[in-house]
């Protein structure tokens, strides 16, 4: 930077080099130094684990946080990170918010976060794009051995061969790799949500014909679903005739191994994707189906031992290192996303997309607004209005959103709510988190 305004701009504007040199000296330093001091009484602090994308931490700075990124995290208000394993931490008091940019929050102890009132986010779509140009890429490869094709250039032995001959080669090779196109062809798509849904629908586009099931699917993906889609009743159903299967459920106790013997000997000679997790396939029923011609080939993003080596000795099975969501988009749509939720969630007690207390959010209609959580038990909220009547703090709006045994809360009041009112909340039995929303 200083060799940029050295040697450039000094050489066309009538300016004098050192006078640069202290400029961006005192901005750089001093500047964000005052900023770093001034963070322990002015700023809100965000702690930053992980490698964040930057435009995701720019919105965090322009809504007035003071990103933490080298000490620990006493007296931050909200963490945002990707895989950085915090299920073991203790957390401080000062965090009320944790935002994870990707989907899964199993690097964070969500159930204690429940318990203190620390609202836990992910995002929810924002990598849906990334997997689901995977998934397409990964249609093509189910009954095309590109990757084979692609591995046998390399035993060409170019160094002993002219261009005809090495043409030759290559002309004799094709015969080995011809496959078959999608078009026309049946998939089924098992889970229609962020990604699923866009799998289907560009798979239409390519001209296959789709089926898709899911059990829970929302009013708002319905909507977007394209009608040439068939829907299933049953998973058992949705596998009828199926000649691509791509897999876009979550793994949890109800998917574990969903996919197991008692469907895959029902099928034939099918190409299983698998961008979703390696646990709701039963790999011994997987490997046995391959063995028998029940599935032609199996397409992961999730190696293992036994899937490695059977790549090594067979051309049945294809996998990638988990590069489903490795996109540099993707990782700035995670960012972004995450971010500008922890930001509305600290600045004014909005939530979305959080994986442990409901969506909650109303526009501020008076000068003061607190946001406090409590487990949805009844009798705190009017305890809470008591302690507010007692201190003469009048409620002008009250928003109250409950999901299961937890419940959000956004009171907007004229009146100053001076910091014992928040104490006097806060030991309110069953309120687990207290704060002013600036
Ligand atoms: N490979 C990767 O890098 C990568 C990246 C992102 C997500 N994923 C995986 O993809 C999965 C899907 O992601 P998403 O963003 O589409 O999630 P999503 O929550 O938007 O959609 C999941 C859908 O699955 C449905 N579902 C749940 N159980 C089902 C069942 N038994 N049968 C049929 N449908 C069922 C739900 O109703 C929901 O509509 C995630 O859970 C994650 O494990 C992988």
């Amino acid at each position: 930077m200083l060799f940029f305004f050295d040697n450039t701009i000094c050489s066309v504007l009538p300016v004098d080099k050192h006078w640069i040199n202290w400029v961006l000296f005192f901005y750089f330093y001093f500047h964000r130094g005052l900023k770093y001091v001034l963070s322990e009484a002015f700023y809100m602090k965000v702690k930053v684990l992980n490698n964040i994308a930057k435009t995701g931490l720019d919105i965090l700075e322009k809504e007035g946080f003071f990103l933490q990124e080298n000490d620990g995290l006493d007296g931050c208000s909200g963490i945002v990170l990707r895989s950085h394993n915090i299920a073991e931490e203790k957390l401080p008091k000062s965090i009320f918010a944790i935002a994870r940019a990707g989907a899964g929050t199993n690097n964070i102890d969500v159930e204690d976060c429940s318990q203190n009132g620390v609202v836990v986010f992910n995002t929810p779509g924002a990598n849906a794009n990334a997997v689901k140009e995977m998934v397409l890429c990964s249609l093509i490869l189910g009954k095309r051995d590109l990757v084979s094709g692609n591995r046998s250039i390399d035993a060409i032995d170019i160094d002993n061969m002219d261009d005809e001959a090495v043409i030759k080669e290559i002309e004799a090779m094709k015969k080995l790799y011809v496959g078959s196109e999608i078009k026309n062809k049946n998939l089924t798509v098992v889970g229609l949500g962020a990604i699923g849904s866009m799998v289907a629908e560009h798979a239409i586009q390519l001209g296959m014909n789709v089926t898709g099931y899911d059990p829970g699917l929302t009013v708002e993906t319905a909507l977007r679903l394209p009608s040439s889609i068939k829907m299933a009743n049953s998973l058992e159903g949705s596998l009828r005739d199926a000649e691509y299967i791509s897999l876009h459920i979550p793994l949890v106790p109800d998917t574990k191994e969903i996919i197991n013997s008692k469907l895959i000997t029902k099928l034939n000679n099918s190409v299983l994707i698998n961008f979703s997790r390696g646990g709701i396939v039963c790999e011994e029923s997987l490997l046995d189906g391959l063995d028998q011609k029940f599935l032609y080939k199996y397409v992961t993003d999730f190696p293992t031992k036994k899937l490695i080596n059977r790549v090594r000795t067979k051309k049945d099975v294809v996998i990638f290192p988990h590069l489903g969501a490795s996109t540099t988009e993707s990782e700035i749509n995670c960012a972004e996303m995450a971010c500008s939720q922890l930001a509305d969630f600290l600045n004014k007690g909005k939530i979305v997309n959080s994986v442990n207390f409901p969506n909650i959010s109303s526009e501020k209609v008076s000068k003061h607004r607190i946001y406090f959580s409590n487990i949805n038990e009844p009798g705190i909220i009017s305890k809470v209005a008591d302690v507010l009547a007692q201190e003469n703090v009048n409620i002008v709006e009250f928003v109250n959103k409950s999901r299961n045994n937890l419940a959000s809360n956004i009171i907007d009041s004229d009146d100053e709510i001076a910091p014992h009112i928040l104490d006097r909340l806060m030991k309110i039995k069953g309120v687990t988190n207290a704060r002013l929303c600036y």
